[in-house]
C-alpha cells in the first residue's frame, strides 16, 4: 500500500519552452502557442507561465490573449500538409524520456508527450542502504514541498519547516516518509538532469502510487516538486473535488457526482463498500473504496516508445466533407503523415506496426472506428485500405457514389500493434496471399481474429471457405466465445466493444456500468474512467486532450477555422458505431452490412 516511491513527471508549459528553446528571444516573455492563426489570432494550446499571470489560458483565441497581454508572443505550431506538424514538441518529449532512462534502477513509463511515471523504489532502497541514516537531508530537497506542512512566508521559515518533518521521520523511524524524501532527493537530481541536457524545466508529484503522484504534481507548478505523504491524503482529500481525481475526471466522476451526492473525495470515503457494490460492478465499486483513502496499486510499467503513431483532423461547420473525393484526398494526407512517421519509427526502433484503425465522426454526431490488420507502410495503400474501412459509412454509396453522406466532421487513422521487425512486413496480405506452407506460426499468430469477427452480427459463414485451416480453427473458436458471450450476458458485450469515441455518447446509467475495473493490464484513463489497455493509454489521453480542445474551441464562437489536431485512437478490437445523442440514431450506417464488409476486405482487397 505505500511499500512504493512512484512519481510522476510533467514538463511545464511544454508547448512554450519548446518555442522558447527554439527562438531565445522568446524567453522570458509572456508566451502562447496557437494553431490555425488565420481566425481571430487561432486557438491557445499552450500558455507559458508569464502569459498566465495576465489571466491567459488554454482554449481562448490569440485575439483575446492579446487584448489581456499587449506584449504576448503568439507562435503558431508549425504546418504541413495543411495540418499541424507537432514533430518538435515530440521528438522534445523524447528526449526528456532519454534523461530519464540515465537513471538505472528507475522504472519509467511514458504517459504522454509531456509526462512519464517512474517507480523509484529499488533506487531509494539502494540509496538507504548504501548511505543509511544519513541518505536525505533537507539541502537534498531545495525545490521540494510537503503536503500538509504550512508553507512559511519566509524562504527560510519554509525551509525549517520541511527539515523539522525530516527531521522528525528519520527520529522517529518513519520509514515510508523518509523513502518519500529521499525518492524526492532523486527527482531533484532528476529535474536538474533534465534541465542541464535539455534546458526544460518541469514539475513532479512524490508519493505512493500513480494517482497521489498525479494529484501531488499539479500542487506547485511550475519547476517545482511535491511529496504528498500517505497521512496527509485525509485532510486533502476532505476539500477535493471528486473530478480531479484521476480517473475520476469523467463519466465515474460525474455519476458518483451525482447520484452518489458526493461533490469532494472525503465524501466518496464515507460511502460503504456495499452500497459502492450496488452502484457498480465489483471491481469499480473496490477501486473506488481504496483510492477514497488514498490507496491504488496500479504498476508503473516499463516503455518508452509510444505504443501508436497516428493522426486526425477536423472539419467542422461549413468545412465538412461531403464527397467521396474529399474524403480520400484527406485520408492520403494522413496517410502519408502516419507512413513518414512510421518509416522513422522503423528506422530508429526496429518495429513495425501490425494494426491500423481508422475513425470518422459524420455531422449528425455518430462516430466510428473501424480496426484491421496494417499491410504496408506505403501511404496510397494506407489510404485505400482506409476507405475501404470505412466505405459503408458512406448512406449516399448507391444513389450517388460521388457524393458522401452524412457529411464527415473529423477523420483519423492510427497504427499500432507493434512487433519487432523480423525482415519482411507481416502483413495479412502475404500471409493470405503466399500458397506455399512456410508460413511462420507467428504470421497466424499476428492474425487477429477479435478484429476478423468483431461481433457474430454480420458475420458471413462462407468466408470460413476461404480461411486457411489454421486461421478457420481460430475463427471457429472466436465464434463459440462470442456465442457463449452472447448467452450469458447481452448487457457485458458491450462494454468490451466500447471504445473511447463514446466517452461523450452513452448516458450515464450505461457508462456508470461498463466501467471495468480492472481488467488484465489495462490501465485507467484519467478523463473517462475506462481501462484502456496499457498499450493504447497515453494516445487515448491525447485523444482526449484533442477531444477537449475541440469541445473548448467550438464552444467559442463559429465559424471556426479548420483545424488540425494530433490525436491518436487507440485501435479496438471490435468494429464500432456510437450514437453521440438520443435521436441521432438516423445518422448510424447499416451495421451488419458494414461488418460482413470488413472480413471481405481483409481477405481479398487490402
Ligand atoms: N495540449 C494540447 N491540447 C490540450 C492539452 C494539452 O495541445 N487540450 C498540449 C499542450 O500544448 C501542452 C502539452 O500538450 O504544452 C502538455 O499539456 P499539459 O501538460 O496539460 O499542459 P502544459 O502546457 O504542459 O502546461 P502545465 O505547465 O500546466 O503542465
Ligand atoms: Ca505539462
Ligand atoms: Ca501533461
Amino acid at each position: 500500500m505505500t511499500d512504493r516511491v512512484v512519481v510522476l513527471i510533467d514538463m511545464d508549459c511544454f508547448y512554450c519552452q519548446v518555442e522558447s528553446r527554439l527562438d531565445p528571444a522568446l524567453q522570458g516573455r509572456p508566451t502562447a502557442v496557437v494553431q490555425y492563426n488565420a481566425w481571430k489570432g487561432g486557438g491557445i494550446i499552450a500558455v507559458s507561465y508569464e502569459a498566465r499571470a495576465f489571466g491567459v489560458r488554454r482554449g481562448m483565441r490569440g485575439d483575446e490573449a492579446r487584448e489581456r497581454c499587449g506584449d504576448i508572443a503568439l507562435v503558431s505550431v508549425p504546418e504541413v500538409r495543411e495540418k499541424a506538424d507537432l514533430t518538435r514538441y515530440r521528438d522534445a518529449g523524447k528526449e526528456v524520456i532519454q534523461v530519464l532512462l540515465q537513471f538505472k534502477g528507475a522504472v519509467v513509463e511514458r504517459a504522454s508527450v509531456d509526462e512519464a511515471y517512474l517507480d523509484i523504489t529499488r533506487m531509494v532502497q539502494e540509496r538507504m542502504e548504501e548511505k543509511g541514516k544519513g541518505s536525505v537531508t533537507s539541502k537534498d530537497v531545495p525545490n521540494t514541498h510537503i503536503v500538509g506542512i504550512e508553507e512559511g512566508e519566509e524562504e527560510e521559515e519554509e525551509g525549517k519547516l520541511h527539515g523539522d518533518w525530516l527531521k522528525r521521520a528519520l527520529e522517529e523511524n518513519q520509514t515510508d516518509n523518509v523513502r518519500l524524501a529521499v525518492g524526492a532527493a532523486i527527482v531533484e537530481e532528476m529535474r536538474r538532469a533534465i534541465f542541464d541536457q535539455t534546458r526544460f524545466r518541469c514539475s513532479a508529484g512524490v508519493a505512493h502510487n500513480k494517482t497521489l503522484a498525479k494529484l501531488a504534481c499539479g500542487i506547485h507548478k511550475p519547476n517545482k516538486q511535491t511529496i504528498l505523504p500517505h497521512e496527509a491524503v485525509d485532510d486533502l482529500f476532505r476539500t477535493l473535488k471528486v473530478t480531479k481525481l484521476r480517473g475520476l475526471g469523467g463519466k465515474l466522476g460525474a455519476v458518483i457526482e451525482e447520484e452518489l451526492n458526493c461533490e469532494t473525495v472525503g465524501d466518496l470515503s464515507r460511502v460503504d463498500l456495499s452500497q459502492l457494490k450496488e452502484r457498480f460492478e465489483e471491481k469499480t465499486a473496490t477501486w473506488l473504496y481504496h483510492i477514497a483513502r488514498g490507496v491504488e496499486g496500479e504498476p508503473v510499467r516499463e516503455r518508452d516508445l509510444p505504443k501508436s503513431i497516428g493522426c486526425s483532423k477536423n472539419f467542422p461547420g461549413t468545412k465538412s466533407l461531403d464527397t467521396r473525393e474529399r474524403v480520400h484526398f484527406w485520408f492520403s494526407q494522413l496517410s502519408e503523415e502516419v507512413c513518414e512517421r512510421l518509416e522513422k519509427d522503423r528506422e530508429s526502433n526496429g518495429r513495425v506496426a501490425r494494426g491500423l484503425t481508422v475513425h470518422l465522426s459524420n455531422d449528425r454526431g455518430a462516430s466510428s472506428s473501424k480496426a484491421g490488420p496494417l499491410g504496408s507502410y506505403d501511404p496510397e495503400k494506407m489510404t485505400r485500405q482506409a476507405m475501404l474501412m470505412v466505405g459503408s459509412l458512406n448512406e449516399s454509396v448507391t444513389s450517388d457514389p460521388s457524393l458522401w453522406r452524412p457529411r464527415v466532421t473529423n477523420l483519423s487513422i492510427s497504427a499500432g500493434k507493434f512487433a519487432e521487425e523480423s525482415g519482411q512486413t507481416p502483413s495479412i496480405q502475404n500471409f493470405f496471399g503466399k500458397k506455399d506452407s512456410s508460413r511462420k506460426e507467428d504470421d497466424i499468430a499476428a492474425v487477429d481474429v477479435e478484429e476478423l469477427v468483431p461481433t457474430l452480427e454480420g458475420f458471413d459463414q462462407s468466408i470460413l471457405q476461404l480461411l486457411p485451416a489454421k486461421i478457420k480453427r481460430k475463427v471457429h473458436e472466436r465464434l463459440e466465445k462470442l456465442r457463449g458471450e452472447e448467452a450469458s450476458s447481452s448487457e457485458g458485450a458491450s462494454a468490451s466493444s466500447s471504445g473511447i469515441g463514446e466517452v461523450h455518447d452513452h448516458d450515464h446509467d450505461q457508462a456508470a456500468r461498463d466501467v471495468p475495473q480492472q481488467e488484465g493490464d489495462k490501465a485507467k484513463c484519467d478523463k473517462c474512467g475506462k481501462f484502456i489497455s496499457e498499450f493504447e493509454l497515453p494516445e487515448h489521453l491525447d485523444f482526449h486532450m484533442a477531444k477537449e480542445l475541440q469541445a473548448e474551441m467550438s464552444r467559442q464562437e463559429r465559424p471556426i477555422a479548420t483545424r488540425m489536431t494530433e490525436t491518436v485512437q487507440p485501435s479496438s478490437s471490435s468494429s464500432r458505431v456510437t450514437k453521440r445523442k438520443k435521436g441521432a440514431a438516423a445518422g448510424l450506417p447499416n451495421v451488419k452490412c458494414k461488418k460482413q464488409r470488413d472480413i471481405t476486405n481483409f481477405l481479398k482487397k487490402i
